[in-house]
């Protein structure tokens, strides 16, 4: 009936498996992607997948818009258009932000698609048939004027527990409590028009019985002591507390319950059961768009060679630790997660009041990625956000610590190596490398710790540590600059071309690994040195290939043509960083 867990492995690494299907939290397509979202769910993801296909592994990395749920028909009726053109509106604007940014997904789906509703009633029927859905009658809020019930944010009132007064329907964003919508104290229709009082009526509607899943869960849990403490800690307090969840609502959007009953008429089935599924459907699509293969999906899903991750902001972790890998049980062959990436958040640092904030529409401190791409390089954006990643707190996007971190760690010290290197090489060498004389202990030295800082960032990066894996990166131009500080061929050229030749010749080789190295996290910049360098990076599909990782400690042969460097990293000043802080203080950079 369930599938079995994998045990703890020590030393697990992405080739411990066959494949790895990587999955990112699907945005509500009901807003535009900002950077806090980035953080958090999305560059980690990438520069994830990104390196593991530069290493060969079989990789698929699918996302896309969640497009059912309250928030998309209220924007819908507060601006007086369909859901269908709220929906359309931001998948194609963030789909655009996503690629812009160089988030490299496989497929970008859509919960709309006329093949989610198959998958997710597939979904549906199978828990059901197998026992794990129950029906209950409920109290619902219900406006008597426009005859409808108030699901979710359609009503707002007075938080039983904390007394806030903005309150939702089953939850408060004050204190986050959730409770029954009949708890709800003063509640008012949150519907343009709708002056009516809501009143309580009878519903009868459809739950997933999590509690028959308590004990595989508790199993499959105890089986990842490895994952970040953050998400194990809310997926055993939802584990160890397990409720039945209503998996319906009264609406008309959403994808309609697949059972002959007329208590189903005008409901729909709740988007948080819907929404993990579209990583499935996106997956069916995404085999049958390459390869028009129907059952082209089944293996990343059901084969146990397949390592699943997620990526996740903290909110999305009941979901994606309790509530989906018990829907999968209940299915069959399903496999579940072997990692849940969830991630804190990244709040603003308000230069005004000094003080760090959340990250608010009403406050209009976001930042959107669109306007940070119309104003910042994309491998500054990819930069700043991997190395300040919530990984284990919150973290503040800060205008100074951004220029700081910028200008000051990839610009000067690896773009600046890369470019003296290579300067020098082309100007003293007739543009290739030159040729390696005896080489000494700093020689050998510099050659070793190629190899050793390249290792060190794969284990960062297969122990999800995105942060410490650029520092590591960085930690190699580190190295550079003080091998090249001290062999000063600048000096040495003037007496000694064979000695100056062996020490451009050693700094080429880091600058080729440093090239190699970059690809997961600033895969432009990467391009822009290969093309210097003549180097044409391998680039592995979903199918695999060569390990990258290890043609990155192949030394460039003496003689290797070279390109005229140009800056791979240009610096932004301090003015221009003003006028965007200034930017975004007033609300623009949304
Ligand atoms: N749309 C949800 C959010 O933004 C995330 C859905 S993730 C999924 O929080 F797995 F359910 F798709
Ligand atoms: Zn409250």
């Amino acid at each position: 009936m369930f599938p079995v867990t994998e045990g703890y492995m020590m030393e697990k690494t992405s080739t411990t498996f066959e494949r790895t299907l990587v999955t990112s939290a699907l945005p509500y397509a009901n807003g535009y992607i900002h950077l806090g979202h980035i953080a958090g769910a999305y560059l980690p993801a990438d520069i994830y997948v990104r390196y593991l296909r530069f290493r060969g592994v079989k990789t698929l990395y699918v996302g896309g818009s969640d497009e059912h749920g309250v928030p998309i028909t209220l924007t819908a009726l507060k601006e007086k258009i369909s859901p269908k053109e709220v929906i359309d509106r931001y998948h194609t604007a963030n789909a655009d932000a996503f690629r812009k940014l160089g988030i490299s997904y496989d497929i970008y789906g859509r919960t709309s698609w006329p093949l989610h509703v198959d998958t997710t009633q597939q979904f549906f029927k199978v828990l059901d048939e197998g026992g794990y859905i129950h029906t209950k009658e409920m109290e619902l809020w219900y406006s008597p004027q426009l005859e409808r019930f108030l699901p979710d944010r359609y009503v707002k009132g007075v938080c039983p527990k904390c007394g806030y007064v903005e309150a939702d329907g089953d939850e408060c964003e004050s204190c986050g409590s959730q409770y029954a919508a009949h708890e709800l104290v003063e509640p008012r229709a949150n519907i343009p028009g709708d002056t009516s009082s809501p009143i309580l009526r009878k519903s009868r509607h459809w739950f997933l019985d999590l509690p028959k899943f308590g004990e595989p869960l508790n199993a499959w849990l105890d089986g990842h002591p490895e994952w970040r403490a953050n998400v194990k800690g809310i997926a055993y307090g939802w584990a160890n507390d397990l409720r039945s969840r209503c998996i319906t609502r009264d609406t008309d959007w959403g994808v309609p319950i697949p059972l002959e009953d007329e208590d189903a008429v005008g409901k729909r089935i709740y988007v948080w059961f819907d929404a993990p599924i579209g990583y499935v459907t996106n997956t069916r699509q995404w085999a049958l768009d390459t390869m028009n293969d129907e059952h082209g999906w089944e293996v990343w899903w059901k084969d146990a060679g397949t390592r699943m991750v997620h990526f996740i902001g903290k909110d999305n972790v009941p979901f994606h630790a309790v509530i989906f890998p018990a829907m999968s049980m209940g299915q069959p062959d399903y496999i579940l997660a072997d990692q849940v990436v969830g991630n804190e958040y990244l709040n603003i640092f308000n230069r005004q009041t000094g003080q760090s904030e959340k990250g608010s529409k009403s406050r209009g401190n976001m930042i959107s990625v669109r306007w940070a791409l119309e104003n910042l390089p994309v491998d500054a954006i990819r930069y700043y956000l991997c190395a300040i990643a919530p990984e284990s707190k919150d973290s503040d996007f800060d205008w100074d610590e951004f220029m700081n971190r910028y200008n000051g760690e990839l610009c000067n010290v690896v773009g600046n190596f890369v470019h003296r290197c290579l300067t020098m090489t082309v100007k003293n060498f007739e543009g290739c490398v030159p040729p390696a004389g005896s080489l000494e202990d700093a020689d050998q030295e510099m050659l070793d710790a190629i190899s050793q800082q390249l290792e060190a960032i794969a284990e960062s990066l297969e122990e999800f540590r995105f942060r410490q894996a650029l520092e590591r990166f960085i930690d190699l131009g580190r190295k550079a600059n003080v091998y090249f500080d001290a062999m000063k061929p600048w000096v040495t050229r003037k007496t000694d071309m064979e000695r100056t030749g062996t020490s451009l010749y050693v700094c080429c080789q880091v600058v080729k690994a440093l090239c190699y190295a970059m690809v997961p996290f600033m895969p432009e910049g990467a391009a822009n040195l290969a093309a210097i360098l003549n180097l044409t990076l391998p680039e592995n599909g979903p199918e695999g290939g060569e390990d990258a990782w290890v043609e990155a400690k192949t030394l460039l042969p003496a003689g290797s043509s070279l390109q005229t460097p140009t800056a791979l990293f240009p610096k932004i000043d301090k003015d221009r960083i003003a006028e965007l802080a200034e930017a975004h203080l007033r609300g623009e950079a949304f």
